[in-house]
């Protein structure tokens, strides 16, 4: 009887045990704190995790694109190149930038689509995913997404022929309804999503821009 006894004692000390490691520690955290802890468990931003979330405290309209875009899951793909490249994480954490960009983030299913598709480019028949073998094509690929003349409305778009980017090679905008069509394929409308931050402004884009260079 005793031994039964023992047993179930520690069968209940033990789920106690296990149970309390299943309890989180708690403490009172913000829900923008725990926005961005839930941000940096989904991105492998181990390396520069210091410099991603050292602004907590800032208020929304304060906060950079690095602080903005980890909020949307379904841009993780596009955070996960841009942590790759320095430059682009220095730019887009720097909330002073001057002047502002403008960014086409594609989407995950963008990038799905552009790295399990083979195209011809220059070097021959290549999916999307010979972008990420190097730093520099990650970066000149970065670089053809973000337009460093300020934070451009959907009317600027609305407006404009060509956008120059900061690849240093231009993207053509041609107008179809109410549309703005980038390169002839990726198109932005005023019901795009839009992520507004200090230094910058993004839209969604449910296809990758490539340079016109690339035949595609
Ligand atoms: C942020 O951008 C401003 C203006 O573009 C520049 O002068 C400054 O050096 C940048 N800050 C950092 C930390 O790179």
């Amino acid at each position: 009887m005793a031994r039964f006894a023992l047993v179930i004692g520690l069968t209940l000390l033990y789920s106690l045990l296990t149970s309390a490691q299943l309890v989180p520690n708690f403490t009172p955290i913000s829900e923008e704190t725990f926005a961005e802890a839930m941000d940096q468990d989904r991105h492998p931003f181990e390396a520069t995790s210091g410099l991603v979330f050292q602004n907590t405290e800032t208020s929304s309209n304060e906060q950079t694109l690095l602080d903005k875009l980890p909020r949307d899951k379904s841009l993780s793909i596009f955070l996960d190149v841009v942590m790759q490249v320095p430059t682009l994480v220095h730019m887009f954490n720097n909330a002073t930038l001057d002047p502002a960009v403008t960014v086409f983030t594609p989407t995950n299913g963008a990038f799905k689509a552009f790295f399990d598709t083979e195209t011809m480019t220059e070097h021959g028949k290549e999916s999307g995913r010979r972008i990420l073998a190097s730093d520099a094509d990650m970066h000149e690929f970065l670089a053809y997404h973000v337009v460093p003349s300020g934070k451009l409305t959907f009317q600027d778009l609305a407006k404009a022929s060509t956008l120059e980017t900061m690849a240093k090679k231009t993207i053509d905008v041609k107008h179809s309804g109410k549309k703005a069509m980038l390169n002839g394929k990726v198109a932005v409308s005023e019901d795009s999503k839009v992520i507004e931050a200090k230094n910058g402004i993004a839209y969604k884009v449910d296809r990758v821009l490539t340079s016109l260079n690339d035949i595609d």
